[in-house]
């Protein structure tokens, strides 16, 4: 059956312990030196309409030392403009590859590419939400902590595209995720009943409050407060996020907590420099699983069990 994964929930909690247990597999065998080519001549396209280092090279990466190829489709194919339809633009690259990576400005331009495409379809990132991110988070939180169950994961700052997918996510492997927002930036209406009709018995928290939700957690996780297109927004979210920074004084509520940020991040706003440098800051590990993960994730979906 053709598996498109566009929201975090296209995948149950068993198929992500699936994902990551060949993440793990292809990782340790990445470590010792040895890449194997479970893909020979399959080629992975990647249309980008906004900027990307950590996606796009770790998908990249992660499909060449399967022993396949990537192709990198920026505005110079004309996806999304006037040129030609997106639906006809999917139809006709899902013939010329094996699986498709997009990260679109409307998420509704990649359930249109996945609704047309003959090839399995990634989120890579949209104004929505951005699963790989979320699975990478979790496998890396998995390496610190053993086990994920019961753990709380605490999103300090703004309700957007990555802590929406990280609610899910931790959601489906039975995590309780807190989310301290302000008013106005926390999860819309819409968002919070789609998470109950997803997952019914999900501990998913809100609160205005960040010292009250860091207390007790395992991770806080943090981004920053303007998303890529909503630059215009930018002096009015600094204004009102200015209390969600992350410092050293929000982390000695929970000085054994590990942090996190999906990067790019903006020092001195969302988090200091002290915190992000710090001991407990396992960003880079963080991007680097990405990697891990999205390898996991394309094996899983080209068919390889593991
Ligand atoms: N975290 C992340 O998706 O980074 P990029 O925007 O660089 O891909
Ligand atoms: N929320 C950020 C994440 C970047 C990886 C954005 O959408 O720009």
């Amino acid at each position: 059956m053709l598996r498109h994964i566009i929201v975090p929930e296209d995948l149950t909690a068993h198929e992500i312990e699936a994902v990551f247990a060949i993440s793990e597999d292809l990782e340790t065998k990445y470590e010792a030196g040895l890449r194997e080519p479970l893909f020979p001549g399959r080629v992975l396209g990647l249309v980008f309409e906004k900027p990307s280092l950590r996606t796009r090279v770790s998908f990249e990466a992660a499909m060449v030392h399967l022993g396949g190829a990537a192709v990198f489709l920026g505005d110079e194919t004309g996806f999304s403009s006037s040129r030609e339809s997106v639906a006809d633009f999917g139809r006709v690259l899902s013939e010329y590859v094996d699986v498709i990576v997009c990260r679109s400005k409307a998420h509704e331009t990649i359930s249109t590419l996945a609704a047309v495409s003959s090839v399995p379809v990634i989120n890579g990132l949209s104004d929505y939400c951005h699963p790989c991110q979320a699975l990478a988070d979790l496998y890396t939180l998995r390496c610190h902590v053993g086990r994920l169950a019961g753990l709380t994961l605490t999103f300090v700052g703004d309700g957007n595209n990555v802590a929406r997918s990280l609610a899910v996510a931790c959601g489906l492997l039975g995590m309780r995720f807190v989310l301290a927002a302000p008013e106005g930036f926390q999860f819309d209406d819409g968002f919070r009943r789609h998470l109950k009709a997803i997952l019914p018995h999900a501990d998913i928290e809100e609160t205005t409050d960040p010292v009250a939700a860091v207390k007790g957690t395992a991770c806080v996780y943090t981004d920053v407060w303007t998303s890529m297109g909503q630059e215009k927004e930018r002096a009015h979210r600094e204004k009102v996020l200015k209390p969600y920074q992350v410092n050293a004084a929000l982390m000695r509520h929970c000085p054994n907590a590990l942090f996190m940020h999906c990067l790019p991040a903006r020092r001195g706003e969302e988090v200091t420099d002290d915190v992000i440098d710090g001991p407990n800051s396992v960003i880079v590990e963080e991007a680097a699983n990405r990697m891990h993960v999205q390898k996991g994730l394309l094996a899983w979906l080209l068919g390889h069990q593991g």
